[in-house]
């Protein structure tokens, strides 16, 4: 199935991948490539345009990155954005020099010509600047489209179909960015809204079948949306050939193992292996204290215990395909790109053990069928695949699960305290209508114990925090300004119906410096 594509070479600007998502938007397929993709792989991809992000650098640093500039002469029309205009400008012969005054935040920039880019467009533009050099000369066949009081704030060369702006459309700051960016895709382009979830399933779908064969896949469930989603379409594509299998590591939700195995086998009509291993993850955590180390024991039982039931499950189907062994992970877009970013991958600041994580010794085949999918798309296709609001909707949960909100020892006694103080905020914050307001809302247990009164007993028992914060993709969050009543009820539920908590506290504060889990 052809889907129409527009390529966007990543100079390395934080909004890159915004850049992607507002083009999805309005359902048009867009790809990340570092901007140094060969000429090779940009055309491979028989894109219909092209868009230069932006980027920190200036194009004259020694470390400054360079796409090849033939692309910029490959016969598909191509939008600069910020750098991307100054890289444009740089290499067809113009000159690019630092400002005098640095354009920063809210700007006013005048359209001074027409052009298919700025088409049903007001004649001022209030849009987003971030940049220190601008653009001082233009190269020959260009002509300015757009300016500030300072500076150039678009130009084109139509001829060649290039087009370029100082301002950053992608940005919620840009009044009209997304009209501008409809412009250039859909007009300009050419590029049809073809990236919608019925064409994305039906060809998920038959890329599975031709790609399993007669094979037979396994997946690690989370309960969480990713892994869920992934196994709903290969099963769509394979049907009894795929196998799931869920852990209770012994840290999960109150009642999750039972749930998620009903909701699995009963309503998505999953082949669901469950494996109860709460007691063995436990015994491997008692006496772990440190965050890195509980990480490392639940990832590696994990593997342990899934490597198991793996090899179990292909002795018995080995009739089906012999050696044809499959394994379909989670892995979403913001990975990818992460991954094969200019900067390379970021640095890991926790160790994050992710569900179906693959048994090296295994040697299983991939697949990924939600690589191409930011989270929001996720959940869309989960919809269109009618699965339950209560697993798309889900918050995200990390895969060592409540282990690293019980600060200290994990003990079963402390799980079990910390799944009742989980159970009651969930269940508060759904009744008050915030669930999908907020990012994650969740309790944490302190091994802190102060002294209260109760009745007219003296108390001595620990400390439950509440935390809640928003967020748009878990790599910044600010803490949620919950309604005082919904504190109110969430703590003196606490104190009342779990036994062991007499003092709640509300963490207020934001990552950074903090993180999200406290562990
Ligand atoms: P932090 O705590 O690093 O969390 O701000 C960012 C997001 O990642 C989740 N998280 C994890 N997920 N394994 C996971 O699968 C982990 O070890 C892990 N640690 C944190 C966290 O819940 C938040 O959504």
């Amino acid at each position: 199935m052809d889907t129409s594509t527009i390529v966007i070479l990543d100079f390395g600007s934080q909004y890159t991948q915004l850049i992607a998502r507002r083009i999805r938007e309005f359902n048009v397929f867009s790809v990340v490539l570092p901007c140094t993709a060969s000429l090779e792989k940009v055309r491979a991809l028989n894109p219909k345009g092209v868009i230069l992000s932006g980027g920190p650098c200036s194009v004259y640093d020694a470390e400054a990155p360079a796409a090849d500039p033939a692309v910029l002469a490959m016969g598909v029309p191509v939008l600069g954005i910020c750098y991307g205009l100054q890289f444009v400008v740089h290499h067809l012969g113009g000159k690019v020099q630092p400002a005098a005054a640095r354009e920063y935040g809210h700007v006013e920039v005048a359209v001074v010509a027409e052009t298919p880019l700025f088409r049903g467009l007001p004649q001022t533009l209030d849009v987003w600047m971030s940049h220190g050099d601008h653009a001082e000369q233009l190269p020959e066949g260009f002509s300015l489209t757009a300016k500030t009081s300072n500076a150039v704030a678009g130009i084109a060369d139509e001829k060649r179909r290039i087009w370029a702006v100082q301002f950053h459309p992608e940005v919620a700051h840009t009044k009209q960015g997304m009209a501008l960016l409809k412009n250039f895709c859909l007009d300009i382009c050419g590029a049809k809204q073809d990236w919608t979830p019925e064409h994305f399933i039906q060809a998920t779908v038959e890329r599975v079948k031709a790609q399993v064969g007669d094979g037979h896949a396994i997946c690690g469930l989370s309960g969480g949306v990713d892994s869920s989603v992934a196994a709903v379409l290969v099963a769509k594509a394979i049907g009894d050939r795929l196998t799931c299998i869920f852990v209770n590591n012994g840290v999960l939700r109150k009642d999750e193992f039972a749930k998620v195995q009903k909701t699995m086998r009963e309503q998505l009509g999953l082949n669901v292996v469950a494996v109860d291993a709460g007691e063995r993850f436990l015994s491997k955590l008692a006496g772990v204290t440190d965050p890195e180390k509980k990480r490392k024991v639940i990832g590696n039982e994990f593997i342990a215990v899934f490597d198991d039931e793996a090899k179990k499950i292909f002795e018995a189907e080995k009739h089906v395909g012999e050696e044809i062994a499959w394994l379909v992970q989670g892995t979403l877009y913001p990975d990818v790109i992460e991954s094969s970013s200019v900067h390379g991958p970021s640095h890991t600041i926790k160790s994050h053990h992710n569900v179906g994580g693959l048994p090296e010794n295994m040697k299983l085949k991939l697949i990924e069928p939600l690589r191409d999918l930011f989270k929001d798309e996720v959940r869309r296709i989960g919809r269109d695949l009618g699965m339950p609001d209560d697993i798309i909707e889900r918050q995200p949960f990390p895969g060592p699960g409540l282990a690293v909100r019980i600060l200290g020892e994990v003990t079963a006694d402390r799980v079990a305290l910390l799944q009742e103080a989980d159970e009651i905020v969930v269940a508060e914050i759904k009744a008050a209508g915030l669930y999908r307001k907020v990012w994650q809302s969740f309790a944490v247990l302190l091994p802190v114990k102060s002294v209260g009164v109760m009745g007219d007993q003296r108390t001595y028992a620990y400390t439950c925090a509440i935390r809640a914060v928003e967020s748009e993709d878990g790599m910044t969050a600010d803490w949620a300004p919950l309604p005082y009543e919904v504190l109110r009820t969430i703590s003196s539920r606490f104190v009342s119906e779990i036994r062991c908590i007499n003092r709640v506290v509300y963490d207020i504060t934001s990552k950074p410096p903090g993180t999200i889990e406290w562990e």
